[in-house]
């Protein structure tokens, strides 16, 4: 069996696999190995917003993209880029809708937005967002730390209780403003462009929130290693999806296991085994990726891979 017979359904378009877990467990590793798989499912790119750029040292990245075999695409998000793109973005709206700004500095303003607490959420969340509309079949997303994720992937709720605030004040304003202009006898201007912005972004974050909170529009795959630290996160992601999208993850992947043999000649059998039985606890399906027995360097590395890994359905 495939790592993606564990993601059925697998509803499409796009269907996004949200490849979630601690640094170093092989979220990037995973993520290919996923891909490759998908490809020849459909359309299928690999988002990565991994600061590290570990997709560059398996792939010759022309830029920002670049293609695994067999027609996958690949995008290496650089999040400096992007936050620099959206603010200059921001700040050319915000001086068309209100050119009295000028008082203001909004290029200070705007570059204090590069530094500020949140952008990689929001880039994150952006992404996702141009995915649904890129007419790929399959988007795998490399995350970035879980904490960044987890984050990410509660913003569209949370924007739209603030842009349902924003739009009942905006609505307001409008309206008083007409009642003026018509007693006045002067022309009323219906049409804000402030309240056309925000109704779109109210519909497209209500579009992403569904893709994310559906099990069938998106799988959520964690990755761990058999190792404390890492199966604390996966439990807290569980955990998380749980309670604030109120999804399963898809696959849980034990990533590096060794072979028993040697697991036992290094004193870590034990630990492997009881870190294996919690993940079979979850039930869900579960994966097991050996260590290939050397760090992962290439592309064939990672085909080689794909002979050393067992996956399960409960
Ligand atoms: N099964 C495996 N066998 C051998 N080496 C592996 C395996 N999986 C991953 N690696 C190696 O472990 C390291 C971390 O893997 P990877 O870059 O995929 O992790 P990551 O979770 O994406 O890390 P980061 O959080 O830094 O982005 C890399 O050097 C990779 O080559
Ligand atoms: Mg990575």
């Amino acid at each position: 069996m495939d790592l993606v017979d564990a993601l059925s359904p697998l509803d499409c378009c796009p269907h996004f696999v949200m490849v979630v877990g601690k640094g170093g467990v092989g979220k990037t590793t995973v993520s290919i190995l996923l891909a490759m798989e998908l490809g020849s499912r459909g359309k299928t790119v690999l988002l990565s917003l991994d600061p590290a750029r570990h997709l560059s040292r398996y792939l010759k990245l022309a830029g920002e993209t670049g293609e695994i075999d067999r027609g996958i695409h690949v995008r290496q998000v650089s999040v400096e880029r992007e936050v620099e793109r959206i603010a200059s973005q921001y700040a050319d709206f915000l001086r068309e809708l209100m050119p009295s700004l000028s008082v203001l500095n909004l290029d200070s303003a705007v570059d204090a937005l590069k530094y500020s607490p949140g952008v990689e959420e929001e880039v994150l969340l952006r992404k996702l967002e141009e995915a649904l509309t890129s007419g790929y079949d399959y988007v795998v997303v490399d995350t970035p730390p879980t904490g960044v994720t987890l984050r990410t992937l509660a913003l569209p709720r949370l924007y739209m209780v603030w842009l349902g605030k924003l739009i009942e004040v905006r609505e307001r304003i409008v309206s008083l403003r007409y009642v003026i202009a018509r007693t006045l006898g002067r022309k009323a201007e219906v049409r804000d462009r402030a309240l056309l912005k925000l109704y779109e972004m109210r519909s497209r974050f209500e579009a992403l929130e569904r893709a994310l909170s559906s099990e069938s529009r998106t799988s959520y795959v964690i990755v761990a290693t058999p190792e404390p630290l890492p199966m604390h996160e996966l439990r807290e992601s569980v955990g998380f999806l749980k309670s604030r999208l109120g999804v399963r993850p898809k696959l849980l992947v034990l990533n590096k296991v060794l072979p028993e043999g040697l697991a036992a000649a290094l004193g870590q059998l034990d630990a492997q085994r009881g870190f294996l039985e919690e993940l079979r606890s979850y039930g869900a399906s579960y994966a097991l990726v050996e260590y290939l027995g050397r760090p992962t360097e290439s592309i064939s590395d990672i085909r080689e891979l794909r002979n050393k890994v067992r996956v399960w359905r409960p």
